[in-house]
């Protein structure tokens, strides 16, 4: 093991992931954006890798595993592909679950004996506070609460080598993700805005912010667990 402290982020090039990319650089951690355009900001590594293709993938997760400065990994990049259940259609269902779930599960177990032999590491898995339901996300809902779900047994196996394992769930966040999803203008973007108590949709810095304090010294007794970062917006619907 080495002093630097590397950090693996799926989907460093824009969005949550560009901003988690840059938050991490200035705290000091080496960081590695694994997605297919090259993120905009220096200093961070590119490995370039279309998450969605399983052979491909693994080959880049093999070499990734190799390196023994890893100190963690967020697993960011995911994909929404919004349709009712009655329009339910195997191609995209299949298509998320690879991405955001899959792919997820993958590229942790790849990594993690390399943060076993460190004795040391942090998981994170940006999950979504849609994990609580929203029409028109069968797919999407269901692969957020997955990941969600993986830390609780994560937590639960990797405790004894001192690897912490958690989800970040974010409410609206202003990405493009958010934007193509919830358009200008749009009902669908007003009814979010309206649930907010803190009254304005996230930014991906406020994401950002919080996997930091995740991977930081201050949380080394937090594990298992899936924090709501969403404005208070999912207040009223969450079970106790
Ligand atoms: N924005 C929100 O309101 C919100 C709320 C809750 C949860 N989230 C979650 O937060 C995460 C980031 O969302 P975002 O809003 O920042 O999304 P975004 O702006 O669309 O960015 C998505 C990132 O994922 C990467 N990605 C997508 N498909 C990929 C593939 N096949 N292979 C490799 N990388 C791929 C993209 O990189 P390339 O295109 O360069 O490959 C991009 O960097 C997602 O998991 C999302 O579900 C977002």
């Amino acid at each position: 093991m080495t002093d630097k402290k590397t950090v693996i982020v799926t989907g460093g090039s824009r969005g949550i992931g560009a901003a988690t990319c840059q938050k991490l650089l200035s705290k000091g951690f080496g960081v590695l954006s694994v997605s297919r355009t090259e993120p905009l900001l220096d200093g961070i590594t590119h490995v370039p890798c279309d998450l969605m293709d399983p052979d491909g993938r693994r080959a880049v997760f093999k070499v990734l595993a190799e390196r023994d400065d890893l100190f963690g990994l967020v697993n960011n990049a995911g994909i929404a592909t919004p349709n009712l259940i009655e329009e339910f259609d195997h191609l995209i269902y299949e298509r998320v679950m690879d991405l955001n779930t899959t792919a997820v599960a993958e590229l942790s177990a790849a990594v993690i004996p390399t943060l076993i032999k460190n004795r040391q590491g942090r998981l994170i898995n940006i999950s979504s506070e849609l994990i609580l339901g929203f029409p028109t996300r069968t797919a999407y809902s269901a692969s957020k609460a997955a990941v969600s779900s993986f830390v609780k047994t994560w937590a639960l196996e990797l405790g004894k080598y001192n690897i912490c394992c958690n989800a970040i769930a974010p409410g609206p966040v202003e990405t493009d993700l958010f934007v193509k999803n919830n358009p200008p203008g749009s009902s669908v973007r007003e009814q979010k805005l309206n649930k907010i108590p803190l009254g304005r949709f996230g930014r991906p810095e406020d994401v950002a912010g919080v996997v930091t304090f995740l991977m930081s010294e201050e949380a080394t007794f937090i594990t298992g667990q899936t924090l709501y970062v969403c404005g208070g917006s999912s207040l009223g619907s969450v079970p106790v």
